[in-house]
């Protein structure tokens, strides 16, 4: 069984060189695997929005449902660190509405920390405001979705000196602000082990090189159950979405051609004189 870790243990784990895992999440079922499996942390990412919810971005993705997802995890993982993902415009409007949104989440959902994405100046102010009111949040820079539009969509970002050194300031800044961790997506491992090398918190990655102190992937990626799009940094563990089609087909098949259910095994058992009362029932009600 396992315990569920705190931000002390992420520190300690991080000045042992001990990699954090982790793994995104969004129902009961999947987060029960994921805690039986021994990851340190899940994300109920916004991803939730494209990979369960089938929007084609992340934008649509509102505060109830990530709260009801978060709350699933939360059942099906009760001894894993679980982060929130703050959806777009639940923590841009003002500091009373991203303090509302982050409490919303720790009260209920269960969940032990926020993440917000974006290192403006405005998103640390919101850092600041949220942490400030005693939520543990932690920051997420590089490709975040919910700058798509200002990025030229879901492309690797710190790709020159000037834009490391931007994502260096914006990892500086938002540390400053309270963040207990960040997060860098999308950029090479050159920029990941230059974010690392400027904070004292845990940097974690996805699609970050191998520098940082610990790994995030999206758990429908990993495991090959979203089709739509693969990133470059994606490493596919299983064929799930095969092996469920593979399934739902052969189901199909069993019903068309009255395999299944079999009467023997899969039917529930009655006494043999009641069966047999019952099947003269049949016949009367026929006539
Ligand atoms: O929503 C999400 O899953 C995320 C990860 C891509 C970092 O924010």
């Amino acid at each position: 069984m396992n315990k569920r870790k705190s931000i002390p243990n992420f520190i300690q784990m991080m000045e042992d060189g001990e990699k954090v895992t982790w793994i995104t999440g969004y129902d009961y079922l999947t987060a029960k695997y994921e805690e039986r499996a021994g990851l340190d942390m899940i994300l109920v990412g916004d991803s939730l929005g494209m990979v369960q919810l089938g929007y084609e971005t992340t934008f649509p993705v509102t505060m109830d449902e990530c709260i009801e997802h978060c709350s699933a995890v939360r059942r099906g993982a009760p001894n894993t660190f679980v982060v929130g993902d703050m959806p777009y415009m639940s923590y841009q409007i003002s500091d009373e509405e991203a303090i509302e949104n982050a409490g919303r989440f720790i009260k209920e959902s269960d969940c032990d920390c926020v993440k917000l994405e974006g290192g403006t100046p405005l998103i640390v102010e919101r850092m600041k405001a949220i942490t400030g009111a005693g939520v543990a949040a932690m920051g997420h820079i590089g490709l975040t979705p919910q700058f798509a539009g200002q990025i030229g969509g879901y492309k690797a970002q710190g790709k020159s000196a000037a834009a490391v050194k931007a994502l260096v300031e914006q990892a500086k800044a938002l540390e400053a602000a309270g963040a207990w961790a960040i997060l860098v997506e999308g950029v090479p491992t050159v920029t990941g082990k230059a974010i690392k090398s400027v904070c004292k918190c845990p940097v974690y990655g996805i699609g970050a090189g191998s520098q940082t102190d610990g790994q995030l992937i999206i758990y429908a990626d990993m495991a090959g159950f979203y089709d739509d799009f693969t990133p470059k940094f994606v490493k596919k563990y299983a064929n799930v979405g095969e092996v469920l089609q593979n399934a739902f087909a052969e189901y199909v098949k069993d019903v068309k051609e009255k395999k299944f259910p079999e009467d023997a095994v899969h039917a529930y058992k009655i006494d043999p004189e009641e069966e047999a009362k019952v099947e003269k029932m049949i016949e009367d009600m026929k006539k």
